[in-house]
């Protein structure tokens, strides 16, 4: 019988899982986007804005479930490397709400440049997917900074 701290740590690694891997899609799906008219551009944006949801749900698992790790767990939250997470993960926080919606929103209302808005998706996609990196190999490697 697997116990509750194992179990907890599973979920979080599968909700690490889905924070980071839809990103991947992403980029083929802003590259595709550059090319194509605005009919085939409606399709393209709802795969978007599902990739974005289902990151910013598994997110909140991943916090939630970290969280708790915590407060069951041998690790206190004062922890080197739990400390860096939480620091690395509020500017992540700010940027996914920030870049991706924002992006969302601005996409359809007349005036915007496409090519603009494509390449501040993919920038912001980028820093996303570099600072989940980070905080990554901190959970993995728990290095000790102080
Ligand atoms: C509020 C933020 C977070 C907190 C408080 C937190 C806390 C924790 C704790 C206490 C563990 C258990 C370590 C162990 O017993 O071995 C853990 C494991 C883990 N966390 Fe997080 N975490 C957070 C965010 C993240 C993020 C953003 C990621 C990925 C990008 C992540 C990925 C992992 C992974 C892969 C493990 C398993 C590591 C191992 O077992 O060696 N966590 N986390």
């Amino acid at each position: 019988m697997p116990d509750f701290y194992g179990t907890m740590v599973f979920i979080h690694v599968v909700s690490a899982m889905l924070s980071i891997g839809p990103l991947f899609i992403l980029m083929p799906i802003i590259k595709r986007l550059r090319g194509v008219g605005r009919d085939i551009e409606g399709a393209y944006l709802s795969v978007i804005n599902v990739i974005i949801r289902l990151v910013m749900h598994a997110g909140h698992v991943l916090v939630i479930s970290g969280i708790i790790l915590l407060l069951v767990g041998p690790w206190p939250w004062y922890t080197s490397w739990v400390v860096m997470t939480v620091i690395v993960m509020g500017v992540s926080a700010v940027f996914l709400a920030t870049g991706f919606t924002r992006v969302l929103r601005v996409f359809n209302s007349p005036g915007t440049s496409k090519r603009k808005m494509l390449n501040r998706l993919n920038k912001t996609s980028w820093i996303y997917i570099g600072l989940m990196l980070i905080m990554l190999w901190l959970m993995v490697l728990k290095p000790n900074f102080w």
